[in-house]
């Protein structure tokens, strides 16, 4: 499996062999020159962790998504498992999450002492769909749910909720690839309870590492601020500061998943671009649609419908009249020099959730168990040149039909 980034380094799957870099990379993380420039003041300032930079982030990226507030933390991981464990449920209570999703998603529900209940996927959007939510329900519970925007399609959490039997407040958007993504007019993050964000290396924002929470609730994000430092009291990070005290009150659980001034510094600067990114993506998106449409036996993403994509990924199936299989594909395209990728492995296929989970929450999920292997995510990012796309497409005509 390559996911191949500059430099040789694998983004997810340590397995992948050390190797030159493709010429056409999967991905290749841009930090602008501005981002650069940033990080050196943050760095001469003198205060460089969880600082004025983080919290001018927040005011910025909330503005950006439509939020009414954003709590930057360490991860899009950290921030699942927080915003599960600030719904006070019962341990062991069950969270649905689509299989066909990351696997760190489902170790944060763990992590939050929660039992993951697995949602087979919806054979169109990748996502799970209103009756695969429902099924799940019926077999495994759903006191909360977990709802993945995969690839940057955007699901309508309200509808899933309903047809899961969930309360809308329940419902934890994982929006690590929704960032840009809208539906019937509402921006992904704008208006729930908590849609956690990631801004890893090959993310829209990309800053490298890191994540943030979006909510409409302001006594909330006060809980995420403590429950990214160890749960003290909001503002600890000023106790160092002459406007600050030493004093601080530890009155909630908590973790050590607080941002840095230093991600700060390259989230601002980076976000000036991100507008101008998710443009490039959305052009990126409609060369491969408008030049991989007449090959046979290959299924390219469909568009939401009354929504816009956030085009994370550009992810096609490789059918059975295509000729090759994926892996095949994988392999010649490599071979000439593209690095590609796979999204995901289905979080059932993975021994330790199986070992966990059981035998029988991991069987029934059979649209996903048939799309794996069909699944492969081209190039895409915003410095993608158009010549790039068409030499990928060029590769997958001349491979169709071969075998
Ligand atoms: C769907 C999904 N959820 C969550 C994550 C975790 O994000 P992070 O690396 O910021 O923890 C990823 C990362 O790739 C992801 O793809």
């Amino acid at each position: 499996m390559t996911t191949t980034v500059p430099g040789g380094a694998i983004a997810g799957m340590a397995e992948a062999p050390p190797g030159p870099p493709a010429e056409i990379p999967f991905c290749r993380t841009e930090i602008t020159p501005e981002a650069q420039q940033a990080v050196l003041q943050v760095l001469a300032s003198g205060w460089v962790t969880l600082g004025a930079q983080s919290a001018a982030f927040e005011e910025e990226f909330a503005a950006w998504v439509g939020a009414r507030h954003a709590v930057a933390v360490s991860s899009c991981t950290a921030a699942i498992q927080m915003a599960l464990t600030a719904l006070d449920l019962p341990p062991g209570s069950p969270v649905l999450t689509p299989t066909l999703t990351f696997c760190g998603a489902v170790q944060a529900i763990v992590h939050a002492r929660l039992r993951p209940v697995l949602v087979d996927a919806d054979e169109r959007t990748l996502g799970v769909s209103p009756e695969a939510v429902a099924a799940a329900a019926a077999r495994g519970g759903g006191a909360a749910m977990v709802v993945q925007h995969m690839a940057g399609h955007p699901l309508d959490c309200a509808e899933l909720a309903e047809a899961a039997g969930i309360p809308p407040g329940r419902v934890v958007e994982d929006a690590a690839h929704g960032l840009g993504a809208a539906l019937g007019g509402r921006a992904v993050g704008s208006d729930g309870r908590a849609a956690c964000f990631s801004f890893y290396a090959t993310k829209n924002l990309p800053i490298g590492e890191g994540g943030a929470i979006t909510t409409v609730d302001s006594d909330l994000a006060e809980r995420f601020r403590r429950m990214r430092l160890h749960g003290m009291s909001g503002d600890a990070w000023r106790r160092y500061h002459r406007s600050g005290t030493w004093r601080y009150t530890v009155a909630d659980s908590g973790m050590k998943a607080n941002f840095t001034d230093v991600q700060a510094a390259i989230g601002r600067a980076q976000l000036a671009h991100l507008t101008r990114w998710q443009r490039r993506r959305a052009e990126l998106a409609a060369r491969y649609d408008a030049r991989l449409g007449e090959i046979p036996g290959l299924i390219l993403p469909p568009r939401p419908e009354g929504g816009t994509h956030a085009w994370h990924l550009y992810v096609v199936r490789i059918g059975p009249e295509f000729g090759p299989d994926r892996d095949a594909v994988v392999d010649a395209l490599a071979a000439r020099g593209i690095g590609t990728s796979v999204h995901f492995i289905p979080v059932h296929h993975q021994p330790y959730f199986r070992d966990l989970l059981g035998a029988d929450a991991c069987a029934n999920l059979p649209v996903a168990d048939r799309v794996f292997p069909q699944l492969l995510s081209l190039p895409l990012h915003p410095g993608l040149p158009d010549a790039d796309v068409d030499a990928v497409c060029g590769a997958l005509a001349a491979l169709a039909g071969s075998r």
